[in-house]
């Protein structure tokens, strides 16, 4: 039995999905006219930006990603250089969601169509795109990866980790947070 390297990638990911059924379930009812907690969005967009991306994504590329390559996936015109390109996909419209709920914040009128655009646009590129690691990429991954490689990986995603002590507990207790708003 090989050294597992992608369960706790397959983890985050139900954290991250968590924080887009609450993007889904919001904007469904921002579009009813019946949500205008823009502080939400900006959570999210911090989430977003500190959990999936700094941190999650942060592993992907520079461990998982960084080991296919090393062990013959090329990375042009491959899962790889797809899953990059989803990964900066995600930032445009994180951008773009953050400014819009920012300005929404400050009481300037006009944005509710745009954080709707970008925050359906972020839930479904990444429901899509995380379905594709877990279904493709990850199992993939354990195949092809020698087992010698494999503690390396893990010490690599340990660095990570220790970077930024106490993330995960935080970004789980505002998922939490959010949805005992949503069970209200
Ligand atoms: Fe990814
Ligand atoms: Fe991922």
């Amino acid at each position: 039995m090989k050294t597992n390297v992608t369960q706790v990638m397959v983890d985050e990911h139900q954290l991250i999905l968590r924080m887009i059924a609450l993007v889904e379930h919001n904007t469904a009812l921002l579009e009813k006219g019946r949500f205008r907690n823009w502080q939400f969005y900006l959570d999210a967009v911090d989430f977003i930006r500190n959990y999936a991306d700094r941190f999650h994504h942060a592993k992907e590329e520079d461990v998982l990603f960084t080991a296919l390559i090393k062990n013959g996936m090329p990375e042009k015109q491959s899962p790889i250089e797809a899953m990059h390109m989803e990964h900066d996909q995600g930032r445009a419209h994180v951008r773009a969601l953050e400014d819009a709920a920012q300005k929404a914040l400050d009481a300037e009128t006009g944005q509710t169509a745009i954080i709707i655009e970008h925050a359906r646009g972020y839930a479904a590129l990444l429901r899509g795109h995380i379905a594709k690691e877990d279904d493709i990429l990850y199992p993939l991954a354990e195949r092809v990866l020698p087992e010698e490689v494999r503690d390396d990986m893990l010490a690599g995603y340990q660095v990570a980790e220790e970077r930024t002590p106490g993330l995960e507990d935080k970004y789980r207790k505002m998922v939490e947070g959010h949805e005992e708003q949503v069970n209200k």
